[in-house]
Order: structure tokens, then sequence, then C-alpha cells
């Protein structure tokens, strides 16, 4: 099926969804169930971490001189917070930009009104202002947290989140946080006329010509099944830092190690690899999987990867995060011993060899939803305009959404089908569903998965988290130009 052919088809089918139901009464985040859902949560001993975090303008040597764009406390990425499983943290953020903010705490299962989605949970906050988010941290793992306004997730606010298990029994004999991005700010085209150029562009029937001329360009990719994306960025940066000044990761030969992988950028996905190694994936999004060992990893936008690898010898390593079907990537340095650094464009072989993506992986039993007929399936259709630069869940934008309704204690399927020729992460807020692996396989639990171009992707998650929660694709521009609907509880 041609491309055109392929959208004509996906415009007449999702037509017909403008059913009007009379909705049931909403739980928002400021109803009671949701404070009593946070009260079970919580440990009246729980300790309190306080962390104060400003959002403001920053500036940064990109490589190509230094340029002034949006980050929290003066660094990108931001300062990480790190906690135990069960503490409360307490955030103040002030916001020092221009514009309203606020911040998403991305994958974690936290009460409905700290969800930081301005307009759905929370207030805007004001240029000036400070808002205190305070919730009780329900999981270990590797999350982050980024803004949920506009296109600021473009610039450089984000951050890591990791939380501990005191009983993990897993040693490491060190432990590094890699955080991905792709980069415009200050170097291309801004974010906010990336998202205005592309939502008054002619949309994907008109690009039929430029997209051949972008697959010359080796604008896709085979592994997320088609297009890689709409935007080439000048740069590609693995903790703030562009290839030609990479980070270094001290290391002796032998040990072991736990790298903490997180896709920070707007519409890339990465393939990362570190040369002269295999990566054994343990966790996905926070939770773990039984161990799985290859040579890359793919990473799409807001999933993490727990990879644990074992220094090789003695030397210079390059870890590469290839910005997939996009020609340039980022870089980091293992340095274990004496050697010369490689050049920026380094191309390990690991990086064509064996690449884990979600189909490779299973839950471990500990994490693994009893397999259960769900009380409710959703249909998440994922399409797109053939005119215009729209993106749509059941036939809709979120100006338009209809939301999906679930109840408290139901078991929730929600069955994504992709009718564009993209790939999209579908996140789902307040949750981590279980992905249903391929023939009636277990698959991991996570809270973004990867929806190819064509394929139908089965999820499921109990609903024990009352409020009003995003389901979105965290490709921003598709964000932004419609992709994102609600999850709802109602009573
Ligand atoms: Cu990273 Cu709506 O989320
Ligand atoms: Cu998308």
């Amino acid at each position: 099926m041609s491309r055109r052919e392929f959208l004509v088809f996906s415009g007449a089918a999702t037509a017909a969804l403008s059913a009007c139901a009379k909705s049931p009464a909403a739980i928002k985040a400021g109803d009671a169930a949701v404070a009593a859902a946070e009260r079970r949560r919580r440990n009246p001993q729980a300790p309190v971490r306080e962390v104060s975090l400003t959002a403001g303008t920053v500036s940064l040597d990109t490589g190509r001189g230094s340029v002034t764009t949006w980050g929290y406390n003066g660094t990108v990425p931001g300062p990480e917070i790190r906690l135990t499983k069960g503490d409360v943290l307490r955030a103040w953020l002030t916001n020092q930009l221009p514009e309203p903010t606020s911040i998403h705490w991305h994958g974690l299962a936290i009460r409905n009104d700290m969800d930081g989605v301005p307009g759905t949970t929370q207030k805007d906050i004001a240029p000036g202002a400070t808002f205190t988010y305070e919730f009780t941290v329900p999981e270990s793992g590797t999350f982050w947290f980024h803004p949920h306004s506009g296109t600021q997730l473009d610039r450089g606010l984000y951050a890591p989140f990791i939380i501990d298990d005191p009983s993990d029994t897993e040693r490491y004999d060190g432990e590094w946080v890699v955080m991905l991005d792709d980069w415009t700010d200050g170097v291309g085209e801004a974010p906010d006329a990336i998202l205005k150029r592309l939502s008054s562009s002619p949309g994907m029937a008109s690009m039929a010509g430029m997209d051949m001329a972008g697959m010359q360009m080796g604008k896709s990719s085979p592994l997320l099944g088609g297009d890689s994306g709409d935007v080439i960025y000048p740069l590609y940066f693995l903790n703030g830092r562009p290839p030609a000044n990479p980070a270094v990761f001290d290391a002796k030969a032998g040990q072991r190690l736990r790298i903490r992988l997180i896709n920070a950028g707007a519409e890339t996905a990465f393939r990362v690899a570190l040369g002269g190694h295999r990566l054994t994936v343990t966790h996905t999004d926070g939770f773990p999987v039984e161990p799985v060992t290859g040579d890359a990893v793919l990473v799409g936008m807001a999933e993490r990867y727990d990879v644990s690898v074992t220094v090789a010898g003695d030397g210079v390593f390059p870890l590469v995060a290839m910005a997939e079907g996009k020609g340039a990537q980022a870089l980091g340095l293992v340095r274990s011993g004496p050697g010369q650094p490689p050049p920026p464009d380094v191309h390990p072989a690991e990086l064509d060899g064996k690449v884990l993506a979600v189909g490779d992986l299973m839950a471990t039993a500990a994490v693994t939803l009893p397999s259960k007929a769900p009380d409710r399936v959703h249909q998440v259709t994922l399409t797109t305009d053939m005119d215009r630069f729209r993106w749509r869940i059941n036939g809709r934008t979120f100006d338009k959404r209809v939301p999906l309704d679930v109840r408290q204690g139901q078991r929730v399927r929600l069955v994504f089908e992709n009718r564009t020729p993209m790939f999209h992460p579908m996140h789902l807020h307040g949750h981590t569903f279980q992905v249903a692996g391929p023939n009636g396989a277990i698959g991991p639990r996570k809270d973004t998965v990867i929806v190819r171009p064509m394929e139908q992707v089965t999820v499921d998650f109990i609903g024990d988290n009352p409020g009003q929660w995003l389901l979105h694709c965290h490709n921003l521009y598709h964000q932004e130009t419609g992709m994102m609907t609600i999850v709802s509880y109602v009573t």
C-alpha cells in the first residue's frame, strides 16, 4: 500500500465516531476520592523530602557557541531528584520564565491533583509564582520530570527522578543516569516556531513528494516501521552535551555498572549502544523485566531503559545514542584506561547488531498483572489528517475529545491502533500498564509504549488511581496538535 492509499484509508475509517453519550460524573483532581487514594498510599511516618526548583533561563555551551535556553536550577538536565520508595516529596517550583509553566512527574502513579497538567489537574503557574507539589512517591525506578506547558519540553526543562527501593538486592559497582535529547533551541528553529510552522503546514498528503526527499536523507527507520519524525534537529545531546564535547564516565575494567537511559527528546527515538559491550536490559519505565541481553536498545520519547554492562577492559568506549532514522547522534564516553577518544561520529558495530525493543521484554513475575478479562475495553485509534498537520485519537483532537471513562476497581484494556505512517510513543499518566506481548506472551509493565504504523498494541491497567489522566503521544508536536485525550474516572 502506498502512503497515499494508506492515508485515504485512515481518513475514511475514523469519520463515524461522533456519537455523543451523556457522561456520568467525572472524579476531578480536587475531589475527596483523590485525597482518599493518597491517604491509602501514605505511611504517616514517611519522611518528607524537600526540593526547591526554579524554572528559568540557563546559558548552555552547545559546541556551536553558548545559547540562552530554559532549564531548572541553572543546568541542563536539571538537578536529579533521588528519593526512596514511600517518601513524601515536597517540591517548590518557582517560575522565572516569561510564560506559565507546570511540572509533570512522568511515570509516577501519584495523586491526581499533583500530576502537573494545567487545565486538567491544576491551574497554570504564572510567571513569578511558586507552586508546591507534594505527594507520596509510590514506586522505585527510573522516572523523570518535565513541564506540561506548550513546547517547553523541547528546551532544557527536564531532569531525572530516581527512586530507590531499600529491598532491592542487586548490587552494582557504579551507576549512571544518561538523559538523551534532540536540541534546537538557540542553534536552530525555536520550538514555538517549529510548532507554528508544522501546524500551518499542509500535512501528510502534500508532503508525499517531500517525503521521498526525506527518505533519501535517511529520514525513515525500519525499526520504527516508517517515518522517523518531522524535525531534523541541529544537535543531539547526552546529559546536555554535544558529541564534540562528550560527558565522560569513569570506570574500571570488570566493574558491573547500571546505566539508566532516559529519552527526554521531543520527537526523536534513540538507538543506544556501548562500543565493545553488550547491554542487558533489567528495567523499563521503572519496572523490572526478565533480563535480556542484546547489542543495542531502542528508546522512544519518554521511555526509560535500565541496562547493566560489565566493563570489558581498559580503554575509552563510545556510548552512542543514534537519533533513529535522522542521520546524527549523541555521544558519551566510558573511560576505564588510557586511549584516544573516538571521533564524534564514531559508529560502533553494536548499533547494527541485535537491537532490543519492547517486543523483547517480559515483566518479572513480581510485577506482572494477573491475566484476567478486562471490565472495560477502550479502542484508541490513532490517525492523522490528509490536508494538514493534525493528529487525532478516535477521530478527535484534544479540544474536541471524548474522555475514556473508567471506574475505580476496574481492569481496563486500551487497544491502540495506529493508522498513520508514523510511530507514536503512547503515554498514560498516573498508571503503569501491562503490555500484551506478541502471540499472547507477557510483555513488560510500562507507562509509555511505541505503537508502530499499522500496528495494534494492547495494554491493561488497574483502575486504582482516581482522577483525570492524560493519555497522549509523547511526540511533543503530535501532542500539541491534537493526539491527546483523557482517561476519566467516573462515579
Ligand atoms: Cu511525559 Cu504527559 O507526559
Ligand atoms: Cu505521535
